[in-house]
């Protein structure tokens, strides 16, 4: 069979991408990422709307002239279904829709979450390596933290997730505390870096078997912070990295503990990463560091892969493509669905 090219789009939070794939092999992926969120402290649903349908043309027209190919070539068309935001998901599949009933190609829907897995099977070169089946990835963007066991590209099972925040809105909440602005993840990574990690302990809660809760680790370092500052107004000035690489590494140590629990009871050999979170530098040497101390195979996204991105949405429709997995043209997107694993 001829490879496929697959035109994907992803519109499901703040981010405008499309891609276009051959196979599962990456031709583009543009990103326009919108600033206008900033100044808020948070994404603003209808702003993200708004700036999607400014977007999503010009990043579509770039991603298809990036990739040297014409749309009347492209056989079937993407797009991220959900979860995500109603408005902003909106754009995406109604563009979506557009574009394949006006080519008259079928129409692929995808999982944000699954996409975010899948990425690791998106090839760069012939001298890329994938996942081979059963590995474990640990799932971490924005609004879901779990730990899947992949059997087959669409085969995960949840070993464990948070029973409340997720990791990323942990680490943004503890930065909109410090003042340093949205999304906070980056900044209190690269900040981490000139602190010492031991200056300050926050303790991880003990759940259960493969779960995760880090509501309690916000709400301590808030109430730590109130006091300090209660002694101290320039409490967080003076300590900024400190504090930035002490909750950082309280949050990467617990992600990365029940990881090596759950590789540990599975005796699975190759474990991933994925998601937004999967970008912290902290979180990828402690990984990489597991799989030294465990003799296990590490697949580390590249950063383009790690925050939401459109070359995913078509990895994923690729897979689905093989397997003649196509979308009607009526489908609603879906804000929510199951365990954010389960396709609605
Ligand atoms: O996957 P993603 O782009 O969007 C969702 O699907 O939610 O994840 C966004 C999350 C945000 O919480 C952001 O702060 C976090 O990923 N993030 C990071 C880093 N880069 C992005 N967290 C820690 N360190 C980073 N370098
Ligand atoms: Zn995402």
């Amino acid at each position: 069979m001829e490879k496929p090219l697959i035109l994907s789009i992803e519109s499901s939070c703040d981010d405008t991408s499309a891609a276009v794939l051959s196979g599962d092999r990456i031709l583009s992926n543009v990103i326009a990422s919108q600033k206008v969120h900033e100044q808020y402290g948070g994404v603003v649903p209808e702003l993200a709307s708004r700036a999607h349908q400014q977007n999503i043309v010009p990043v579509v027209d770039a991603a298809l002239v990036n990739a040297g190919v014409d749309r009347r070539a492209v056989s079937a068309v993407a797009f991220t279904r959900g979860p995500g935001l109603l408005g902003s998901l909106m754009v995406g599949v109604s563009f979506a829709k557009g574009f394949a009933q006006s080519l008259g190609i079928p129409l692929i829907e995808v999982n944000h979450l699954q996409a975010h897995v899948l990425s690791h099977f998106i090839k760069e070169n012939d001298e890329s390596v994938v996942p081979q089946f059963p590995f474990i990835c640990l799932l971490v963007s924005g609004g879901h933290t779990q730990i899947l066991l992949l059997r087959s590209h669409f085969d995960m099972e949840v070993l464990g997730q948070t029973i409340d925040d997720a990791a990323g809105e942990a680490i943004d909440k503890a930065a909109k505390i410090m003042d340093l602005g949205y999304p906070g993840g980056p900044v209190i990574d690269r900040l981490a870096r000139d602190g010492n990690a031991d200056a300050f302990h926050f303790a991880t809660p003990h759940i259960p078997g493969n779960d995760y809760s880090f509501s309690g680790i916000k709400t301590s370092f808030l109430y730590f912070l109130r006091d300090r500052l209660a002694e101290d107004p320039d409490f967080i000035a003076k300590n900024k990295a400190d504090l930035c690489a002490s909750i950082q590494q309280c949050i990467v140590g617990f992600l990365v503990k029940k990881l090596e629990k759950a590789v540990k009871e599975t005796g699975v050999k190759q474990v991933a990463i994925a998601g937004g979170v999967s970008a912290n530098s902290l979180l990828r040497s402690e990984v990489e560091r597991l799989g030294r101390r465990r003799k296990l195979q590490v697949f580390i996204p590249k950063f383009q892969f790690c925050t939401d991105n459109a070359a995913m949405v078509g990895i994923a429709g690729y897979f689905k493509y093989l397997k003649g997995d196509f979308a009607d043209i009526a489908l609603p997107p879906y804000a929510r669905a199951g365990n954010g694993l389960a396709e609605g």
